[in-house]
């Protein structure tokens, strides 16, 4: 169907902005900041602004500092996604890297400082110490101060706890768009949507995601006809902590300065499986985990820190110290428990080097995008990257085709049947599938039987609509399971992060 909703759209509420931004983590509020002050620019979120995938960020930014490092970024970035990434695009991301740090920190972004210069650390796939951080928060640090910037511009309004329901399009492109804000159905007349609406995490029962992650942006930029691409790549994170149902991340970082992988018989294992051992990239690490946890015959895997230099972890790593300690783990002394859980989506909506799709109109960028820098698996701390070059790529696209507001929007659909029976034991069923699924480990077998029980359920909900919020998500992770699924079982042989048991890697 192509809308979630029945409306009329000359029957709406309206509002008007130059530029509709649907999401508030670091692509979007970096797009934001560089569109044109002459143009009104409207924020909605879906939560609270500070509730996303980039300001739980705690790693860091890698990013290329002196000219000679350039070719090494761009070989680590292609080595872990599997050579499988558009090289000029990730040419961009690696050259433009320094001056939209250089912006961030003039927003007033503060990275850790040693003896007077930026601190860098490591993380997994990187040849050498590239990534600038704030300890373990590097995320929350970002999208402070760039929400305190945003705050103080006038053309800037945001709305929190908003939803996008659809865009609206014509042959020409972009019309529009139908939101959710303060609970009210809304008309928003623009020319301009910036999808920057994040990842997944929430098709699976464990990721290292906010409650936001159901790609409603993906599902939106589907249903209006945008290009879906590499939806079959999906990053599980090597070591988050699992307790009742979360998944803390325990950042790449951790090992980065020196922690260690562990067997349940304290046996350091990755030496096994990969010579760049504990620091391999991630879908490697991933796949080690549960191939040692076969071995075993046992989940239990450790990440041990126990050998750092006293005072250390705690004051380089607060966050994640102080959440084991709240778990009743003490890392100076125990080793923490940790299991891959799912983290980021390679995939998504197709874009060019400026952030458009093609629909005209309609831009992405962030984890929603598909830009081509990822490749089959994303090098660890590329993510923040992409965001502010892509980001600010696609400001800049935006600033130089300006304001057109459509005045009239002459759309209505009505072929959508209200509904009144419960659905959330599907949501739960939907998440099983998917962890069964487009896991770690795939078969074609398994992705065959996904498929069919994704297209069952989707088919009971397909003509139906309802006013919740959590029905329209439902139906946005059916149609976002679907290409995954899918894609996935077009692509027969392994690659980076999609790995069929069935075929060799
Ligand atoms: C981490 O800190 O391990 C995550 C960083 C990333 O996702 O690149």
């Amino acid at each position: 169907m192509r809308y979630l909703i029945n409306f009329d759209a000359k029957l709406m509420d309206n509002y008007e902005t130059d530029v509709l931004i649907v999401g508030s983590g670091i692509s979007g509020l970096f797009a934001a900041l560089n569109i044109d002050e002459k143009l009104k620019v409207t924020i909605i979120s879906k939560e609270d602004s500070k509730t996303n995938n980039s300001y739980m960020a705690q790693g860091g930014i890698a990013v290329t500092f002196e000219a000679e490092d350039i070719e090494s970024h761009i070989e680590d970035t292609m080595k872990a996604g599997g050579y499988y990434n558009d090289l000029p695009a990730v040419r961009i991301l690696v050259e433009e890297g320094r001056k939209n740090i250089e912006k961030l920190m003039a927003y007033g972004v503060e990275f850790d400082q040693e003896e007077g210069h930026i601190a860098f650390t490591k993380e997994g796939g990187h040849s050498i110490r590239r990534i600038v951080h704030k300890k373990d928060y590097t995320g929350k640090e970002i999208i402070e101060k760039l929400i305190e910037v945003v705050r103080k511009r006038e053309n800037i309004v945001c709305y929190e706890n908003s939803f996008l329901i659809d865009v609206l399009t014509e042959s020409e492109g972009v019309k529009g768009a139908i939101a959710l804000i303060d609970n009210q159905k809304k008309l928003i007349q623009t020319n301009h949507v910036v999808l920057a609406t994040g990842g997944i995490g929430k098709l699976f029962m464990n990721t290292t995601n906010s409650s936001i992650s159901t790609g409603d942006g993906i599902a939106v930029a589907y249903r209006a006809g945008a290009i879906i691409e590499d939806m079959e790549f999906i990053q599980f994170h090597p070591t988050p902590f699992q307790s009742q149902g979360e998944a803390f991340l325990i950042s790449e970082a951790v090992r980065g300065e020196g922690g260690i992988l562990r067997n349940k018989n304290g046996e350091a294992f990755m030496g096994k499986y990969h010579p760049m051992k504990d620091l391999a990239p991630r879908d490697i690490v991933s796949r080690s985990i549960l191939k040692e946890q076969k071995v075993q015959n046992s989940p239990e895997i450790y990440l041990d820190v126990t050998h750092f230099e006293e005072g250390y972890f705690d004051k380089r790593f607060p966050s994640i110290f102080n959440y084991c300690i709240s778990k009743g783990i003490d890392p100076r002394k125990e080793w923490i428990p940790v299991n891959p859980s799912e983290h980021y989506l390679m995939g998504g909506i197709k874009t060019d080097f400026n952030g458009k799709t093609n629909i005209e109109g309609m831009y992405s960028c962030g984890e929603s995008a598909r830009t081509g820098v990822q490749g089959a698996n994303r090098l660890a701390s590329n993510s923040l990257l992409e965001g502010i070059v892509f980001g600010n790529r696609v400001a800049r696209t935006i600033n130089s085709s300006g304001s057109i507001v459509n005045k009239s929007i002459d759309i209505n659909f009505s072929e959508l049947i209200p509904i009144s029976d419960e659905y959330s034991k599907d949501i739960l069923e939907l998440k099983k599938i998917m962890d069964e699924s487009a896991n770690i480990l795939r078969s074609e077998n398994k992705l065959l039987e996904a498929l069919d029980k994704i297209k069952k359920l989707k088919a009971v909900y397909e003509n139906k609509c309802c006013n919740e919020k959590e029905f329209m998500e439902f139906k946005n992770m059916l149609i976002v399971s679907e290409l995954i699924i899918s894609m996935a079982l077009d692509r027969k042989d392994s690659l980076g992060s999609h790995f069929m048991e069935d075929s060799n890697e």
